[in-house]
């Protein structure tokens, strides 16, 4: 078929405000909006101004509406547990309803913010939308993240409630949330009115009913024998669904605000349009709801488009075996899945020849989207091969909430570039720029910025920091939104996404700060200095490497502060960290204004080639530097700079 792309890119760029006034009619107003775009409001304008909605009615109670209550909304499987259960959209109301009930009794309003720091279990789903029903505000904490995370983020929302579970599961262990949630409690400055427990039979916890703790399904079984029912919220497009904390560049998390109208509108329009699928269809997005993939994918897009969506707990690989994903689309009809190329490294290094493909009926897959990280051209020609359908890459960020750049499938796809999640999305205006601001030649490197305003969807703001959100986004690009990834176009406009320009690494498709776990290892007694960068890894992608500078006079056994530091990173950002190679130097190699060369240590680390930077203070560290990588097996075979 060929591709619609640049038409309906063309008609977005003639006329942005029919091009998303036109997608608005695709969902429920309680008032529709009479103005698209008003440059006026907000930071950068705001989107569907006037409208009136409510995200959870367009989610569930419209496709109810519309004669559809019996369909799948949710699937759940649990590859730990063995749990299987799919929820209707009639199903789907009805926790929801409860859920809804159990918090407006314990005074959750709209505008409220609630935290939820849960595995990944279909009660997580039903607590979002029961926050988005009545208007109040939620917050979801990935279940990898430390008390000390989840503490910040309590005080930072000043969350009234907290809905957590007794634990989580990983491969081999019980991962118990409670004490980390009692710890964060103690520790917040901002004490929620009640933390609701989610027991699970693997674990139970101890309430802490003191405090404010209760029984999650205790509390939701009442409401549901009661039958309660719950009205949505009127909220104006512009009212906040969520805050979704990601990492910033020091241990203070962004809160990444995301409004109503302009979400669900966005949203919405990508399940057709970008991802290809028809409302009844399975899309399975496996990833985590802590994340923003898993709020978009997960959760919202597709249960606006009336898709059944699947709530996986597991891993691709050993849960219980490189199979699971491939059990997954056969069982449920998946007809797209979405994941981060981790997830398919570490199937391939467990069945490189794809022996366990071919015992699956996989022929109902249609498309496998892959975000999150850099998708290696040699893990994507693999997926292809082996599954026979298009593998497709695509880029976005928490911020953006939504695909910058993809190859649209629902529009009819575009010819392939390995190493390129191919063109700008409708709403997207994409440019790369000198550090000075002006634009660069095709093929020539730079930052990728985009025109503003955002696209509906996009983050309005960071929570209750809108100077924070103007420092970090927009004041250096001005009219733009600086995506702090460095990459290049080629003559045909196809986006190529390089590096990170800021020190966020993605491990494992996880978003982790560098600049946070130096912030950690600074807390050792013993460290005098610090740097950690993120080295290659073939398949995480990307791990932290941290190198320790000790206090003159330290006499301790150097492998022991290296475990206490390391201890100390999973203590206070969590094992999600993978914070494992720490190396100890005499010195850190930096300007002679003092900055550390963070960016020219990772070129070595990499072995890639590298440039002596004219400001160095003293060239010999950089030689130290890469005999200590050498030693630890990283750095390529050539540690001299290329020519400057
Ligand atoms: N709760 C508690 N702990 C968690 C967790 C959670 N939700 N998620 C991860 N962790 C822990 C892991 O158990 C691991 O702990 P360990 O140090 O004790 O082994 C640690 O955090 C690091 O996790 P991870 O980096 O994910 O490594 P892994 O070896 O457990 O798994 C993969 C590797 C590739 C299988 C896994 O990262 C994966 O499935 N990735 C898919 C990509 C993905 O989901 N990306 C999300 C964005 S799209
Ligand atoms: P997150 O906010 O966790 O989604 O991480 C966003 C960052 O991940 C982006 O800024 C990129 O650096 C990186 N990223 C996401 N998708 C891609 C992709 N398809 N190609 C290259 N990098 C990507």
């Amino acid at each position: 078929m060929q591709s619609r792309y640049h038409e309906v890119y063309q008609e977005w760029q003639q006329d942005p405000d029919t091009f998303w006034g036109e997608a608005a009619k695709a969902l429920h107003w309680f008032k529709p909006p009479t103005r698209v775009f008003d440059p006026d409001q907000g930071v950068y304008g705001r989107w569907f101004a006037d409208g009136e909605t409510n995200t959870c009615y367009n989610c569930l109670d419209r496709h109810i509406a519309d004669g559809r209550g019996g369909d799948r909304a949710l699937i759940f499987d649990s590859a730990m547990t063995g749990d299987q259960r799919i929820y209707s959209y009639d199903d789907m109301l009805t926790e929801v309803q409860a859920v809804a009930a159990v918090l407006k009794n314990l005074g959750v309003e709209k505008g409220d913010r609630v935290i939820i720091y849960m595995p990944m279990v279909p009660e997580a789903v039903f607590s979002m939308l029961a926050c988005a029903r009545l208007g109040a505000i939620h917050s979801v904490v990935f279940g990898g993240f430390a008390a000390h995370e989840l503490a910040t983020r309590l005080d930072d929302s000043q969350a009234k409630v907290v809905i957590s579970a007794s634990c989580g599961l990983e491969p081999g262990r019980v991962v118990p949330y409670k004490p980390l949630l009692d710890q964060a409690v103690d520790m917040a400055r901002v004490k929620p009115d009640c933390c609701l427990i989610l027991q699970r039979d693997q674990l139970h916890a101890a309430l802490r009913y003191e405090h404010g703790d209760a029984d999650f399904a205790h509390l939701v079984e009442v409401e549901k024998a009661k039958g309660t029912v719950v009205p949505c919220a009127v909220m104006a497009a512009t009212d906040p669904l969520y805050i979704l904390y990601t990492s910033g560049t020091t241990g203070q998390p962004k809160g990444v605000v995301r409004d109503n109208g302009g979400h669900m509108v966005a949203l919405n329009w990508t399940m057709a349009n970008i991802y290809g699928v028809s409302p009844g269809e399975a899309f399975w997005a496996a990833s985590d709801i802590g994340w923003v993939v898993g709020h978009s994918y997960i959760v919202y897009g597709p249960l606006l488009a009336g898709n059944a969506t699947v709530v996986f707990e597991g891993k691709p690989v050993g849960t219980p075996d490189s199979a699971a994903f491939w059990r997954v689309i056969e069982d449920y009809d998946v007809k797209v899945l979405f994941t981060a190329p981790t997830a398919f490294r570490a199937i391939r290094r467990d069945d490189p020849d794809g022996d366990l493909v071919y015992r699956h009926d996989l022929s109902g897959l249609r498309a496998l989207f892959l975000a999150g990280e850099r998708a290696d051209p040699e893990t994507l020609k693999w997926a292809e091969r082996l599954l026979k359908v298009p593998v497709i890459d695509h880029w976005w960020q928490t911020e953006t909430g939504w695909a910058i750049a993809a190859n649209p499938a629902g529009l009819g796809l575009l010819p392939f570039k390995y190493g390129s999640p191919t063109l700008p999305m409708p709403g997207y205006a994409i440019e790369v720029v000198d550090d000075a601001g002006h634009p660069v030649e095709a093929g020539t490197l730079g930052n990728i910025v985009i025109r503003l305003p955002l696209p509906p969807g996009c983050l309005v703001s960071f929570w209750n920091a809108d100077q924070r959100f103007r420092a970090t986004c927009l004041d250096e690009f001005p009219g733009y939104y600086k995506t702090a990834d460095a990459g290049m176009r080629d003559e045909d406009g196809y986006v190529f996404v390089m590096a990170r320009t800021d020190d966020i690494i993605n491990c494992a498709g996880h978003r982790l700060s560098t600049g946070a776990m130096e912030e950690v290892c600074a807390m050792h007694p013993d460290v005098a200095e610090c740097a950690v960068i993120g080295v290659m890894d073939a398949l995480k992608g990307q791990i932290p490497c941290g190198f320790l500078v000790l206090k003159n006079r330290v006499t301790r056994d150097n492998a022991l502060i290296i475990r206490e530091v390391v201890d100390l990173v999973r203590q206070e950002i969590g094992p999600v960290a993978a914070f494992r190679t720490v190396m100890i130097v005499e010195r850190l190699p930096k300007t002679r204004s003092g900055k550390i060369l963070r960016g020219t240590m990772q070129k070595i680390a990499d072995g890639m080639p590298w440039k002596m930077p004219a400001t160095i203070d003293d060239p010999a560290i950089l030689d130290e530097i890469g005999a200590i990588l050498r030693n630890h097996g990283y750095a390529g075979p050539s540690p001299t700079p290329s020519a400057a």
